[in-house]
């Protein structure tokens, strides 16, 4: 039997962004539940909820204190088993983040590691090591983390003494767990199993290609610094050891069949990227090619091929992507206004048309554009440890207009939300949306209908038609999708067409264009 998420379409709820029920300003689970209509009408076949676990929210909860717990600011368990529930009954899926390459600063274990001697077990659940140079006070090595600055902190010992380092590839206070340690799994395992027997179908494993780190640490080459540029020696990824690890999960979801892992896996050689998906290790992994990609049909076609290939060398179905919660929304990516949207809409059909399963991130479905946001309320840790040279993530989280005139359109009761959300997004709420056929949104929610009801995949295969510098032509699943990334229109033919991202003159796609045929 298929298993439902094969082709399925998955919607990232980042639940700061989402919708807010409680006033605080910050999006919750609630405000979720109260929303289920909207991810019912667009027909999504499951939600990937990003990190709602117990943390101090230095990285918006991908710094987890308590993994088998949901924060307050976000509801509580109660909030999160309301929501399974209810989305359930509407016949939608709930995969949940899972957070094991690092913990808070705050998690009790990390707390433990400070207050013990170096060398002691407590430390031994993370990655503490002496400096480097006279009295230790450089670091072990040369590892910078992907938000900037070095990856290593120095502690305080208990008697005051400046003490050991730890390691952590992200914010200071998100430390590394050492892997090595067969404690760490078996905490892991206990967090699997009590998402499952709450009735998560699933996670979405963050940095799935961490964890495991070379035993001696050796001394990274300085020009590969964030996740998009790490290259495929970076020691700091993608380490032979991670693949025990996945098994390790494997055999635990192995216990509740209906459920999928996703692996966050940036890792771009594909015979590498497949290992990740053998038979025992993870159901299906992201794939960053087509957030990669330029709005050009050689590098749009590359990133499909080869993606294709990659899931294929792993025996898995592949998956798509235009965004998420970590880079700029495609809008803005391909140049923003009209033009970056009508890409933008053409893009999603690409998307659409292929077989695997589709993410799409939460106002993906509205054309929301990255916001242009002010200093003063950026958020992200990696603007503080970029020493204010890079912005961070904050422009692509600002929260979903659903409704009114004004911010925060519903959003939330509270004028001042988490992120300001621009007063020109009146024009894109999901209410004004809904009443205008021609909006992005009624355009996303006919591709999801079409895409369950017509399209017949067969396993992966897609078959190229045409690809040159400017026209990408494909059959999948029984339909011919279209795109124009050149200048000119260009003729269609080939069938009766389906839908289209922008009207057709004399039967003719203009640039920035896409359709369907059958
Ligand atoms: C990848 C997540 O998507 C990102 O948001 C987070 O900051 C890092 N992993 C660290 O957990």
């Amino acid at each position: 039997m298929t298993p439902w998420w094969r082709d399925a379409v998955f919607y990232q709820v980042y639940p700061r962004s989402f919708a807010d029920s409680d006033g605080d300003g910050v999006g919750d689970l609630r405000g979720v539940v109260a929303r289920l209509d909207h991810l019912e009408r667009l027909g999504v076949d499951a939600i990937w909820l990003n990190p709602v676990m117990v943390s101090p929210m230095a990285d918006h909860g991908y710094d987890v204190a308590d993994p088998r717990d949901v924060d307050p600011l976000f509801g509580g368990l109660a909030a999160l088993d309301e929501l399974i529930a209810l989305a359930h009954a509407r016949r939608i899926r709930v995969t949940v983040d899972l957070v094991p390459n690092h913990t808070s600063s705050q998690h009790p274990w990390f707390r433990a590691a400070l207050a013990a001697a170096p060398g002691s077990p407590e430390r031994q659940r993370y990655l503490f090591r002496d400096g480097a140079g006279p009295a230790g006070s450089a670091p072990p090595n040369n590892w910078v983390s992907v938000f900037g600055g070095p990856a290593w902190s120095r502690v305080t010992e208990a008697d005051g003494s400046p003490g050991q380092w730890y390691l952590h590839l992200f914010d200071a206070e998100q430390p590394d767990l050492n892997w090595d340690n067969p404690e760490v799994f078996a905490d892991l395992e206990a967090t699997l199993r009590f998402w499952l027997n709450r009735g998560v179908d699933g996670f979405r494993i963050d940095v799935a290609h961490g964890m495991a780190k070379p035993p001696d640490l050796p001394d990274m080459e300085l020009d590969a610094r964030g996740l998009l540029a790490a290259g495929n020696d970076d020691p700091r990824f993608n380490h032979a050891g991670v693949h025990d690890i996945h098994r390790g999960i494997r055999a635990v979801l192995d216990d509740y069949p209906h459920a999928v892992t996703i692996g966050e896996i940036w890792v771009f050689d594909n015979a590498e990227f497949a290992k990740y998906l053998r038979a025992d290790e993870l159901h299906m992994g992201f794939n960053f090619r087509l957030v990669r990609a330029p709005f050009e049909a050689a590098r749009i076609h590359d990133a499909i091929a080869n993606s294709l290939a990659a899931a294929a060398l792993g025996g898995a179905s592949p998956t798509w992507t235009l965004s998420n919660h970590d880079v700029d929304r495609e809008v803005t990516r391909y140049g923003g206004g009209e033009r970056g949207l009508a890409r933008a809409r053409a893009m999603a059909m690409v998307m659409l048309a292929l077989p695997g399963a589709v993410f799409v991130y939460n106002g993906e479905e509205l054309g929301l554009p990255n916001v242009e946001l002010p200093d003063e309320v950026l958020q992200d840790p990696v603007w503080e440890r970029s020493g204010h040279t890079e912005r961070g993530r904050d422009g692509c989280r600002v929260p979903m207009p659903w409704e009114g005139s004004a911010p925060p359109f519903g959003f939330s009761t509270n004028p001042v939300t988490w992120l300001p959300i621009p007063p020109e997004w009146a024009r894109l709420t999901v209410e004004r949306q809904a009443a205008d056929d021609g909006s992005t949104l009624n355009f996303f929610r006919e591709l999801i209908r079409l895409r369950r009801n017509v399209f017949r995949f067969h396993g992966n295969h897609v078959e190229w038609v045409r690809h040159d510098e400017n026209v990408l032509a494909f059959r999948s699943g029984g339909v011919l999708c279209v795109l124009n990334a050149g200048d000119r229109a260009v003729p269609l033919d080939g069938g009766r067409l389906l839908a289209a991202s922008s009207a057709l003159t004399g039967g003719r796609l203009a640039p920035d264009s896409a359709a369907w045929l059958v």
